[in-house]
């Protein structure tokens, strides 16, 4: 039996760049609900919406004031739940975004822990008197060091010093982003009513942000330095640690289990296929499925994230693939992506840009090599239409809070502003976050008003409106990938095998069913020709099979190509005998 999560088309909404509907400049409810028909269209089954809680949004609502409150910005409960009216009615499941790891220091649970140490709020969080101190320090005394050397992924300590009760707060993301204390079990239940909460509203299920961080190491112990640095990362202490399955699997028991359509996906950075299978086995009872990161580190300078990337070592992402691929095979269940609000486009970097001809053509061609593999797959928005990244000329064009910490302490580092705009054009998470491109009209049809974020300046070529109406045109293949994805099981329960593991450009996997039926998926992620020798099984499968997806067209589809053109994608099916179609 497959679940509904295991045959879907889920959408990835950035609510804020999305589309506004009273001129404010910032997405909203209405704006969703005016563009389900359009999602209806594409092929798409479920959203995922990036969280629209009450925020002070330090980043961008993933700081939640009131777990129970939609942002005024974004609309109101009432909203809300005409959204979920209307995506029922066109069978459509929303996911919303569960931010638990962390809340916003102006959540009210946070404003009492903060004020003494003596009421229940204060151990739903996580605490610490300073270096080498059991006890908190004496008023009028000096303020000891930081309890340990841990960053914070938004730079810089991840402590933040209080005050009032002479103690540290662990933030792993930014000081207005306390971690909560998993450790009680008062905090745990609080958040499983919230979850109940949304759930009875008739929710679809949670992407978890974070999810595998939610464990820390109790003796919050210094990491091993790197390069003189003061502030390191070290995730062995704080992800996917023992007791982080443990509270998964009591969520599972006390929330979950009661909603068995309700599906759930965990953010899991720095996780590897041993460690995400323990999440996703069905007999562990703890999540459906996870995001991993793997495929999208393979350009990763040698500092992480914010560095210049390196270039892509395409057999190394097909091994990673491959490896999440078989290693969930019957086990699990994969998700397929290849970009989030996180993260820069991939059309950006592993496409080519340079003529709109092989812009589209890339896009194309990462549609197909990627998310027709087994597992569910995620599309975000502007994907559909190819969307690029952007590349503003100054800092104050930027609104995300990594990139502005990046910058500020890269230029104090003494790092040349040049440099350190280049890494911003190139990483940040930004680039993800301009606006949806709906047509050549003002703000890309965005708003009437002032956008929070300024557009990517090539949305008059680039827009809903004119691809939609191309043939050969991105929004085209996306739909019929998505539409194709569910009319054959064999996009589902097909087993994977790749084709061309060493290839330095070609993609080329097949997905086989027991009954003999082979879908075949080939592609040139290069912006030259290739000659390559098309393996024999799918050259049968080209010839007496039938062609599903080509980009560009292809004249005659039973003619076996001798080289692959620039990005050229053909995917093609061969019906098994016994229930032949
Ligand atoms: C996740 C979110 C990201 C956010 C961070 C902290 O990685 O996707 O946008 O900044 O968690 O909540
Ligand atoms: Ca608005």
């Amino acid at each position: 039996m497959t679940h509904w999560w295991q045959r879907a088309n889920i959408y990835q909404i950035y609510p804020r760049s999305f589309l506004d509907t009273n001129g404010d400049g910032i997405g909203d409810l209405r704006g969703i609900i005016r563009k389900l028909d359009y999602l209806k269209d594409l092929g798409i089954d479920a959203i995922w919406l990036c969280p629209v809680y009450d925020s002070p949004n330090d980043d961008n609502g993933y700081d939640i004031r009131d777990y129970y409150r939609i942002h005024e910005e974004f609309g109101t409960m009432k909203d809300m739940d005409r959204l979920i009216t209307e995506m029922k009615k066109r069978d459509m499941k929303l996911v919303m975004d569960l931010v638990v790891n962390h809340c916003s220091d102006e959540h009210a649970w946070f404003q009492k822990a903060r004020a003494s140490r003596d009421n229940a709020f204060h151990d739903y969080f996580i605490w610490h008197p300073g270096r080498g101190l059991d006890e908190p320090s004496q008023p009028g005394t000096p303020i000891p060091p930081e309890p340990n050397n841990w960053a914070s992924h938004f730079r810089g300590s991840a402590w933040e010093w209080n005050e009032q009760t002479r103690e540290y707060y662990l933030h792993l993301f930014s000081r207005k982003q306390p971690d909560l204390n998993w450790e009680n079990p008062a905090l745990r239940h609080e958040i499983y009513k919230m979850m109940r909460f949304w759930l009875d509203k008739g929710i679809g299920g949670f992407r978890m942000d974070v999810i595998n961080y939610v464990s820390k190491d109790p003796s919050l112990p210094d990491v091993p330095g790197k390069d003189g640095q003061r502030y390191v990362h070290d995730s062995r202490y704080y992800a996917n640690r023992p007791r982080t399955h443990e509270h998964l699997q009591e969520m599972h028991q006390e929330v979950l289990s009661a909603y068995p359509d309700c599906m759930t996906i965990g953010e899991m950075h720095q996780t590897s296929v041993n460690e995400g299978l323990k999440y996703v086995q069905p007999e562990r009872r703890e999540l459906s499925m996870i995001f991993q990161f793997e495929h999208l580190a393979i350009d990763s300078g040698p500092q992480g994230k914010y560095d210049m990337p390196v270039a892509w070592d395409i057999p190394a992402l097909k091994e990673t693939l491959s490896t999440w691929q078989n290693g969930l095979s019957g086990a699990g269940w994969n998700s397929l992506y290849t970009g989030n609000h996180d993260q820069p486009r991939m059309l950006s970097r592993i496409g080519s840009t340079e003529t709109n001809e092989l812009r589209k053509r890339s896009a194309m061609a990462i549609a197909a090599g990627f998310l027709l593999m087994q597992g569910t797959p995620f599309v975000y928005q502007g994907e559909e239409i190819g969307m690029t990244n952007v590349a503003f000329p100054d800092i104050e064009s930027y609104r995300d809070i990594e990139t502005l910490n990046f910058f500020r302490e890269a230029s104090a580092q003494g790092m040349p502003e040049k440099t350190a705009m280049k890494i911003v054009h190139l990483r940040s998470r930004d680039n993800a976050r301009t606006p949806m491109q709906w047509s050549s009209d003002t703000h890309a049809g965005f708003t009437d008003g002032r956008p929070w974020i300024p557009l990517n300046p090539n949305y008059p070529d680039i827009n809903v409106h004119l691809d939609a109406r191309d043939p050969d045109g991105v929004h085209a293949f996306y739909r019929e990938l998505l539409h194709m994805r569910r009319s054959h099981p064999v996009w589902t329960e097909g087993t994977f095998e790749d084709l061309a593991p060493d290839h330095h450009s070609i993609v080329c996997y097949t997905r086989r069913m027991v009954d003999g039926t082979v879908a075949c998926v080939l592609g040139n992620l290069s912006a030259k020709e290739v000659a390559w020798t098309v393996p024999d099984e799918l050259r049968t499968a080209l010839r007496q099979g039938t062609l599903l997806l080509a980009s560009p067209a292809l004249e005659d589809a039973r003619v076996v190509p001798e080289s692959l053109l620039p990005m050229q994608t053909i995917v093609c099916m061969q019906a098994g005998q016994e229930n032949g179609a």
